[in-house]
């Protein structure tokens, strides 16, 4: 509270800055979670122990498009293609995170596959882990401006609610064998929003 400048110490700043972190933190977390519970419930045999939420988060990036920048002065790549000055680009996830070249069977979703990725490497490094970002993984963005809140995101969403649903119920999907459909607003990917997950406490 003690970092804006004056005229941005205000009650109506400062309420303002808490209801854009409020939109950044709660609507990323509850979507990607949204779309971990349909693959648990679309495969809940296979996935009974808590898995890798990265593969949801390679699969369904919130942002379509990241790392949002206007270009100070103009740039010509190796192709000819010029950027302009005060130009708006932007990274498009989807492309890297569905290209061949970096993910095998890119289109499928396989709940271990970082975590197999890791164990082949002899498990030291952490490269793989949900929060590590890198050019084949954009979900929380990446450079100086990604994700300041992915750890807490990560811890939120695997020990907390996907580890205590995995404990305590079963769950099925309402149609079974069928993953409802994500759906884009703008750059925004979200899960199916009426889908229906049938939930039973195990006793
Ligand atoms: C699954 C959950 C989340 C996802 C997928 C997510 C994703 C992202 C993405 C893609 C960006 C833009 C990065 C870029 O353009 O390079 C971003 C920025 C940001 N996120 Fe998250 N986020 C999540 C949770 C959270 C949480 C829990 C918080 C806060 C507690 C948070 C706070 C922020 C803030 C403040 C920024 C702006 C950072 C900047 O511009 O320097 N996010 N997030």
């Amino acid at each position: 509270m003690d970092e804006p400048k004056a005229e941005e110490q205000s009650l109506n700043h400062l309420a303002t800055r808490i209801l854009v972190m409020n939109f950044a933190s709660v609507q990323t977390t509850s979507t990607t979670f949204v779309h971990a519970l349909y693959y648990l419930a679309l495969r809940t045999n296979e996935y009974l122990e808590p898995y890798g939420l990265k593969e949801t988060l390679r699969m369904h990036p919130v942002a379509t498009l990241v790392v949002f920048r206007t270009t100070l002065k103009g740039y010509t790549f190796s192709n000819g293609t010029l950027i302009p000055k005060g130009t708006m680009v932007s990274v498009p996830t989807e492309s890297a995170h569905y290209d061949q070249n970096n993910y095998q069977n890119a289109a499928e979703f396989i709940g271990f596959r970082y975590v197999d990725k890791s164990e082949l490497e002899g498990g030291t490094s952490r490269r793989h882990d949900v929060v590590s970002t890198s050019g084949d993984f954009m979900s929380f963005g990446i450079g100086r401006h990604a994700c300041p809140g992915k750890i807490f995101a990560a811890i939120i969403m695997n020990i907390m609610m996907l580890a205590h649903l995995v404990l305590n119920y079963d769950l099925k999907l309402e149609h079974e064998g069928v993953r409802p459909k994500d759906i884009y607003i703008g750059a925004t990917r979200i899960p199916h929003p009426k889908a229906a997950i049938m939930l039973k406490k195990r006793v």
